[in-house]
């Protein structure tokens, strides 16, 4: 089964609603009408309205970087699923591993949000990754395991093609240094059997894996061509449109 490729770019705490949309008024021109892979925009959540408005018809996609797992209610400084949809949203990434460390996302709070994404009608990005502390110990397998475990529910819930997952291993984010694309093909895998093994073979085969941590212009094509890669989660050069373009460009050849 072949599986499209998904670019996405995650903003992090970047950009105004004025900088978004500079950014699409410059990316967009330069995309293909069908740019052979999906493409995603996720920025902070007040630029989502402007982005939504901008991207209506557009073949590029929107997605938020964190929601609640409530539907609505007292929670100061919060966002539903429900209030990403109405801005446009079609994707929110869920256990970025700034929410796991940073903002203490246990995984519990992570499967209530991968289950307010799908009541949501949204397709949830599920991140998983080792920090370099648990590689250098060899726990790389058994940490992905338990974070795909605890929210093994609600990935069944989802169905075979209603989530896609983000290795991203934490001591590549932000830091320059990225996983050889061997450590990215081997961990890729390994989420790809797990989901085989636990969820259903079809599921495995129509997952979604992207690789995330320090994917730049310069190293996408090697990246993206192992065979269980499927794309890429790009933080900081997903920030300049000329960078992402040229990455969502190395998508094409590497398919
Ligand atoms: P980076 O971020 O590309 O800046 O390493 C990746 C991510 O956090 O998704």
């Amino acid at each position: 089964m072949s599986r499209r490729m998904l670019i996405a770019g995650n903003w992090k705490m970047n950009k105004t609603p004025q900088e978004t949309e500079a950014f699409i008024n410059e990316l967009l021109p330069t995309l293909p009408s069908d740019p052979g892979a999906d493409v995603l925009i996720i920025p902070p959540f007040t630029s989502l309205d402007r982005a939504g408005r901008l991207l209506s018809h557009a073949a590029l996609a929107l997605g938020a970087q964190d929601l609640h797992f409530e539907p609505s209610g007292a929670f100061t400084g919060a966002v539903s699923g429900a209030m990403l949809a109405a801005c446009g949203c079609r994707y929110v990434l869920v256990g970025h591993s700034e929410r796991r460390h940073i903002f203490g996302d246990s995984d519990a709070d992570l499967s209530r949000k991968l289950n307010a994404a799908l009541d949501a009608g949204l397709h949830p990005i599920l991140c998983l990754g080792e920090t370099l502390e648990e590689r250098t110990r060899g726990e790389m397998e058994a940490v992905v395991t338990r974070q795909l475990t605890s929210v093994c529910e609600a990935l069944r819930r989802a169905g075979d093609t209603g989530v896609s997952y983000a290795y991203e291993p934490v001591w590549a984010i932000g830091t320059g240094e990225t996983a050889a694309p061997e450590q990215a093909q081997e961990a890729s895998r390994f989420v790809r059997t797990w989901i085989g093994e636990t969820l259903a073979p079809s599921a495995a085969e129509a997952a979604r894996i992207l690789y995330g941590g320090s994917v730049k212009p310069g190293n996408a094509c090697e990246l993206l061509s192992p065979p269980d890669i499927d794309g890429a989660l790009i933080g900081g050069a997903s920030l300049r449109p000329d960078a992402f373009a040229e990455i969502i460009a190395a998508a094409q050849t590497g398919d």
